[in-house]
């Protein structure tokens, strides 16, 4: 167990009224009230007041109410997207965020003025580096999958500087399809390993692909299926003999805090998606944020700029020769990382190693909960997720996809599905620790119902939902040729 996490100190939220104009702590930057004024340019300005609905206030606020429950989202009710951890949003994270030193600040304002705002992102590196036990750390990258790809492009240039061009990433089977498009994007090819008959990394086959040629290895840990790498040492050990990297697809770190950290492990990489693990807001409700913690051989590589302490102040440094460049403007998502470390001070080192071990507990409680219904994929614990194989429902006619789509019914959205995909008719639930046992048990009911459904009228389930707004839509297509304009139902 590591202790370390656990002595990351437990504050208040209070204590970020410390961060209000006029008092002590962090330095507050200037607000807009002592900005200069801003003059839009006369050829950019309207000439007519834009169209708008003239409404009374309740009328626009049902107008928002109504139109936030047509979606699912966290707030109306559990989400137990696999891999996802769609835990709890925390209204303080937004209070915190919105505090006018920190929302109406620049990034063009000189460093002097901003000095809160840089002590925040150093507080924030800090305890992301006590959690992952890395040496040291960038917050730029936007999302977990710009995260792998930043992190691709410090492999490269590692590995450059050593004079090797090296060819080839690792990955196994059960990889996040951002994997792949990752290494793609970062100029490797991807070489995908079969994972062995208990769901983990298959040394031997690991074995016979390490050469000269391979740059690294990318891996999820726990992994997909919800399992701990229990031979990571040795799996790393491997790469490095070899020459490579190892980089930890960090997205599943809920399982892990205050438990073991990739640091420890020897790993070069990771990333972490405050959007999961640290109850920053997800896709629409985002932006995201991931950033990459590394080992001090790749320190020199994050991308630009890091902060630095300059005459007593702290400042940006640009001049860092081996940056592979940035990969935001900027530092990365401001607001984000205001959410996030106001996470970790108000759960402190045992709060969030608590936030680790009750993910656990509440995935092994469905999976158990849900064995004499559904078919357990490993009879093994998990760690943050269960993983169950829709084949039974499939004997009596009903698919994976039938059982998610009357979830919705349920009010209730459906888990990840058909992936990973070495899983048939994958069942991915990850339910996060911030869920009551009342709420577990209501989804347990409801998936038990659904399966006496798929006995008693299959054909029923196949033209689930009935209670949704839009009923079963060709999803490929609807991602591809979005279409965001307002409608009211007399239009639909
Ligand atoms: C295992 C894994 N890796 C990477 C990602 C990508 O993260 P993001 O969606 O922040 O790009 C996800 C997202 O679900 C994931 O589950």
């Amino acid at each position: 167990m590591s202790r370390d996490v656990r002595s990351l100190q437990q504050e208040s939220p209070l204590v970020f009224e410390l961060s209000r104009p006029g008092r002590s702590g962090y330095q507050v930057p200037p607000t807009s009230d002592t900005l200069p004024e801003f003059e839009v340019p006369a050829n950019l300005k309207r000439h007519t007041a834009p169209r708008l609905p003239e409404v009374a206030e309740n009328t626009a606020v049902r107008h928002y109410v109504n139109l936030s429950t047509r979606n699912h989202h966290v707030d109306k009710d559990f989400y137990p997207l696999g891999s996802c951890t769609m835990k709890y949003n925390p209204k303080i994270n937004d209070e915190l965020a919105g505090l006018r030193g920190f929302s109406l600040i620049s990034p063009w304002q000189p460093a002097a003025d901003i000095q809160g705002a840089l002590q925040l992102l150093r507080d924030l590196s800090d305890a992301l580096l006590e959690v992952t036990g890395m040496d040291d750390i960038t917050l730029q990258p936007a999302a977990g999958a710009q995260g792998e790809f930043t992190a691709l492009l410090m492999f490269r240039a590692y590995h450059l500087k050593q004079g090797n061009a090296r060819k080839r990433i690792v990955i196994p089977d059960s990889a996040h399809g951002t994997n792949p498009a990752s290494i793609v994007l970062a100029g490797y090819g991807v070489t995908q390993l079969p994972s062995d008959s208990k769901g983990l990394m298959d040394i031997d086959a690991l074995k016979r692909t390490l050469d000269e040629d391979v740059a690294g290895l990318m891996i999820t840990n726990p992994n997909t299926i919800g399992l701990f790498e229990s031979n990571i040492a040795k799996i790393i050990d491997l790469v490095h003999e070899a020459g490579g990297l190892v980089y930890m697809d960090g997205a599943n770190l809920n399982a892990l805090m205050g438990i073991a950290r990739p640091g420890d492990m020897g790993f070069d990489a990771c990333h972490m998606n405050l959007h999961k693990t640290f109850s920053t807001p997800h896709g629409g409700g985002g932006p995201g944020s991931g950033p990459v913690a590394v080992s001090g051989k790749l320190a020199k590589y994050l991308p630009v700029p890091v902060i630095t302490r300059k005459n007593g102040l702290l400042d940006w440094e640009f001049d860092r020769p081996d940056s592979i460049g940035s990969v935001h403007t900027f530092y990365g998502n401001f607001g984000m990382h205001v959410r996030a470390l106001a996470y970790i001070k108000s759960m402190g080192g045992d709060g969030l190693a608590a936030i680790s071990e009750n993910a656990i507990i509440n995935a092994n409680y469905i999976r158990s909960k849900l064995s004499s219904a559904y078919q357990i994929f490993l009879h093994r614990p998990c760690m943050h997720e269960a993983v169950f194989s829709g084949n039974l429902q499939k004997a009596k006619g009903v698919r994976t996809t039938d059982i998610a789509k009357r979830l919705l019914d349920y009010g209730i959205h459906p888990p990840t599905v058909y992936f990973p995909l070495l899983v048939p008719e994958c069942l991915m639930i990850e339910p996060t620790e911030s869920e009551t046992r009342e709420t577990l048990d209501e989804f347990v009911d409801v998936m038990l119902k659904i399966d006496r459904e798929a006995s008693e009228n299959p054909e029923m389930l196949k033209h689930a939902p009935y209670t949704t707004p839009v009923r079963r839509l060709d999803e490929a297509g609807a991602a591809r040729n979005l279409n965001i304009r307002y409608f009211n139902d007399a239009d639909a």
